[in-house]
């Protein structure tokens, strides 16, 4: 008989999250009651804000719970449904958590067209990363064309849409990526016109290099040493989207310079929540898909094999170890 193998969080990290921190338990397939649908997971998407949640800290979410089942994004197909709006087969994307198995009621789960794009797409850039590119660069830094728009973390899941959105928005693109295969992918498939590697010894002088006529809008992943320096190249009137601190989630906290910088370069900062604009996310997959129909979105998948894989898979992550989106396949 099919059993539901889960993955919960055992204990918080005290430092760096390691496998360690999670167990696994086997449980039976649960049953769905009325109105609920039983969904069998193919993807699990795998996201930096995890991290931060596996702290027992005030934020945005509530912190995972210890002994729950980790939570998480799932791609699946309906097994069994009590509920009209879906039915054994259809393709799901939902937050299933971490589990072969979840029973949903609905309310939080979403059909998407499995036939226009793999199911593991809506995940990706046809999902809230993808989302969260299309509103931060688009509801805060709105670039014009002949502007510069500089991207960290640029060749993954959320980087690599904001990369293309903004090209295509007709910027003069820059990205920030680790290594040089991730730099070259940059630049040779995802369309910036450059990309500087913040593991190079001479980062500040490649990334001031790169930026000959500054900065009019920064897609900030990271924080860190790659945000410090950015902010040195920023025009007057530019604006800053601040999306994610990945280098601060196991590292020191980033830390804003002497205020005077906001007065003489007059610039904006605005940090975003993507699930803070539930409104918008309907414009922005439509506008996403036909851009992926039309060729004109790509993305690359990092594929772990088994939900096992999923603790190690979440450690890598936070390391640079992917390459675009993350992502769980279960077998
Ligand atoms: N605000 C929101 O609503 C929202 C929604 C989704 C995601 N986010 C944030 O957006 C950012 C990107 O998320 P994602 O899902 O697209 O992840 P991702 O970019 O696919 O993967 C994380 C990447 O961050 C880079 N990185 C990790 N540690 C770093 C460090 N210390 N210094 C420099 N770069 C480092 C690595 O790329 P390199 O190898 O190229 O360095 C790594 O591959 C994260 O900060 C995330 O929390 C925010």
């Amino acid at each position: 008989m099919a059993s539901n193998l889960q993955v919960l969080l055992d204990h918080r990290p005290t430092d760096k999250v390691s496998s360690a921190c999670f167990r696994f338990v086997e449980t039976p397939v649960p049953t769905p009651g009325p109105g609920e649908v039983l969904v069998w997971h193919s993807f699990l998407s795998l996201d930096p804000y995890m991290r931060g949640r596996l702290n027992d800290a005030k934020s945005y979410a509530k912190p995972q719970e210890i002994g729950a089942v980790m939570g998480g994004g799932t791609a699946g197909i309906v097994e069994a449904s009590n509920n009209s709006r879906f039915k054994p087969g259809d393709a799901v994307v939902g937050m299933g958590g971490w589990q072969r198995y979840a029973v949903s009621d609905g309310a939080a789960l979403r059909t998407v067209d499995a036939k226009a794009a793999p199911i593991q797409a809506y995940l990706g850039s046809l999902g809230m990363p993808g989302v969260t590119a299309w509103y931060g660069l688009n509801r805060i830094i709105a670039p014009k064309a002949g502007e510069t728009v500089l991207v960290s973390a640029a060749t993954g899941a959320v980087g690599s849409v904001v990369g293309q959105l903004a090209k295509l928005a007709g910027t003069r693109t820059v990205g920030i990526a680790g290594g040089p295969e991730k730099c070259a992918y940059a630049m040779n498939e995802l369309g910036y016109d450059i990309c500087v590697d913040h593991k190079s010894a001479n980062f500040p002088a490649e990334l001031k290099a790169a930026l000959p006529n500054g900065i009019d809008g920064l897609f900030e992943n990271v924080g860190g040493e790659p945000f410090q320096q950015a902010l040195r190249q920023l025009n007057d009137f530019s604006r800053v989207a601040v999306c994610g601190l990945i280098a601060s989630y196991e590292g020191p906290p980033t830390a804003l310079p002497d205020m005077r910088i906001f007065l003489v370069r007059r610039f904006r900062i605005e940090g975003f929540i993507v699930s803070d604009h539930p409104d918008l996310w309907p414009q922005a997959i439509g506008e996403l898909t036909a851009l992926a129909a039309a060729k004109k979105l790509i993305w690359r998948e990092t594929i772990r094999a088994g939900l096992e894989s999923a603790p190690q898979a979440l450690v890598e992550l936070l390391k640079g170890g992917n390459f675009g989106k993350m992502l769980v396949r279960l077998e």
